[in-house]
């Protein structure tokens, strides 16, 4: 086997750490694979949500890519210097007043 038919390795940056994925690879899944997972958090309830469907359609897998917020983790490609933001962190609490 040629070494250049071996995968070639990226570096990304994870939530501002640098991390490791296969070229080519979905973001999803070098997020899961990196042990991240959920990725989000839904607007409505605040419950932590992931990857379900794999295809584009749920978009349960919403990061930001390169600041690009809403970008389909499962369907995205991950490139090398690519930088993933998921949105795991907590909801703000209401002001009272
Ligand atoms: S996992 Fe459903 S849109 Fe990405």
């Amino acid at each position: 086997m040629s070494t250049n038919s071996l995968p070639r390795t990226v570096t990304v940056t994870i939530d501002g750490a640098p991390g490791r994925a296969w070229a080519g690879q979905s973001v999803s899944a070098a997020l899961v694979a990196a042990g991240i997972w959920p990725l989000r958090r839904n607007p409505v309830n605040g419950q932590l949500r992931g990857p379900f469907c794999g295809m584009g359609v749920c978009l349960e897998c919403e990061v930001t890519i390169n600041g690009r917020p809403g970008s389909r983790s499962c369907t995205a490609h991950v490139t090398d210097g690519m930088d993933i933001r998921t949105h795991t962190e907590p909801l703000p609490t209401a002001a009272h007043g």
